[in-house]
């Protein structure tokens, strides 16, 4: 999910504002090579990212749901302005703010207009008008920049804003005193 959305994101920005950067640098004649291999990675990476969508979703929303302490970390912002750790389950409020509204709702906002501008949409007929296809641009950029800016924050904590999350990410697992600090509830709940 992670190489893809990169790939989606890198490739996506530079539809939309390459011209203004990289053509410049490059000249004309190879940045329209450039962009249509961009372009092309795009394409085929787009149902392979709403693919890793559906299976993180079956996978991890259990996980999500409501639950102990996701009151307490919202009321106190994670901790971020008291600086003290705010006891907190396997996810907490943060990261399940980012599952619902970040990966599954923009996640579902960005990808239908994708198919739809792959020509893809499947289990439909669609006319594929330049109506059609000027409104599927329009919502799959805007929410894929929204996407893109919330994702510099998530990337962020998930490397080196924070340390150890890495490697959990790498390996599915974290050491005992990672877990006690950053998700007590949780640790509590598997010391039982
Ligand atoms: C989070 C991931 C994604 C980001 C950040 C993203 C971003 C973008 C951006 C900025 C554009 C340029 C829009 C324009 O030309 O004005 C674009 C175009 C496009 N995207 Fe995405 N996108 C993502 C996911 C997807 C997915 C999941 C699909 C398909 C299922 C997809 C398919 C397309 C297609 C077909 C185009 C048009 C490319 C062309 O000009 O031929 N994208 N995307």
């Amino acid at each position: 999910m992670a190489f893809s959305f990169l790939a989606l994101a890198i490739t996506g920005l530079l539809i939309l504002y390459g011209k203004y950067f990289a053509m410049p640098l490059m000249g004309g004649m190879a940045y329209g090579s450039f962009l249509n291999v961009c372009k092309n990675i795009h394409n085929f990476t787009g149902p392979v990212f709403t693919i890793c969508i559906l299976v993180f979703f079956l996978l991890f929303a259990h996980k999500n749901l409501p639950g102990k302490g996701d009151l307490e970390w919202l009321m106190s912002f994670g901790g971020i302005f008291s600086g003290k750790h705010v006891p907190a389950g396997f996810f907490n409020m943060g990261e399940k703010f980012w599952f619902w509204f970040g990966m599954t709702f923009l996640g579902l906002v960005i990808s239908a207009p994708g198919f739809v501008l792959d020509m893809i949409v499947p289990f439909m007929t669609i006319e594929y008008t330049r109506g059609t296809m000027q409104i599927a641009n329009i919502i799959h950029s805007s929410a894929a920049i929204l996407m893109s800016a919330m994702a510099m924050g998530h990337i962020y904590i998930g490397t080196i804003g924070m340390q150890g999350s890495i490697d959990g990410m790498k390996t599915g697992y974290v050491d005992a005193t990672w877990a006690k600090e950053h998700h007590e509830l949780w640790y509590d709940k598997l010391n039982k």
